[in-house]
């Protein structure tokens, strides 16, 4: 490839199928919309459905839209949303693991109650979602899958060591995938927005 070729539709995901979990509130919001105007499809799984904003505003982008309700730390979330996926929209390209929760308390009140539920959402959820679009995406040589993680990925903060822990776990898991799959031209990478 030349210079001179470099056009600006490198960047298009145009025909691209993306999961983005937590996808219809917040950051995820943002992400399924940014996806859908640079030409992607967007699949959403949460464990909430919102008013239709989020449809409404893939679909005015000229993009499909589908959404599972799931908890994604159910033992079947996986399976059940690579198969929802794969039959909506009709294959899958990108993963974005958006959804997290932050629960807050005073050091001494903050215990396995709050860690482990932070752990199976922000960590665990994230790894078994991308195992099983890894495995997929590795079988067709293509894909590309973005962990959110946060500014206390590099910070420890305060009122919640489960957030911390989580969000520097997911930059781990992120580096030992993005080793371990571009080999099979996967793409992993992070995110870390700033909270
Ligand atoms: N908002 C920020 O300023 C900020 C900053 C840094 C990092 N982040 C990270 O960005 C991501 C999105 O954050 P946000 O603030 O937009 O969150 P949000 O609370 O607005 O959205 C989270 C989404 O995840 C979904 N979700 C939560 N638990 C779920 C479960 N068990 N199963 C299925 N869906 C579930 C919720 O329904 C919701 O749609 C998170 O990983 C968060 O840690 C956010």
């Amino acid at each position: 490839m030349d210079i001179r070729d470099f056009s600006m539709d490198l960047f298009s995901l145009a025909g691209k199928r993306a999961i983005v979990t937590g996808g219809n509130s917040g950051l995820g919001q943002a992400f399924s919309l940014a996806l859908a105007k640079a030409g992607a499809d967007v699949f959403v799984p949460s464990v909430v459905d919102d008013d239709g904003t989020t449809r409404a505003l893939v679909e005015a982008e000229g993009r499909r839209y589908a959404f599972l309700e799931v908890d994604l730390t159910a033992p079947d979330a996986p399976t059940r949303i690579v198969d929802a996926c794969t039959r909506a929209l009709g294959g899958i390209d990108v993963l974005v693991n958006s959804a997290g929760i932050c629960l807050l308390d005073d050091v001494e009140a903050f215990d396995r109650a709050k860690w482990d539920p932070m752990v199976a959402v922000n960590l665990t959820a994230p790894f078994a979602l991308g195992h099983a679009v890894g495995k997929h995406l590795v079988a067709q040589g293509s894909g590309k899958i973005i962990n959110i993680a946060s500014l206390f990925a590099f910070l420890g903060g305060q009122w919640s060591p489960a957030y911390a822990a989580t969000k520097h776990g997911i930059v781990g898991f992120t580096k030992a995938y993005c080793d371990e799959l571009a080999q099979h031209g996967v793409q992993v990478n992070a995110i870390a927005p700033g909270y």
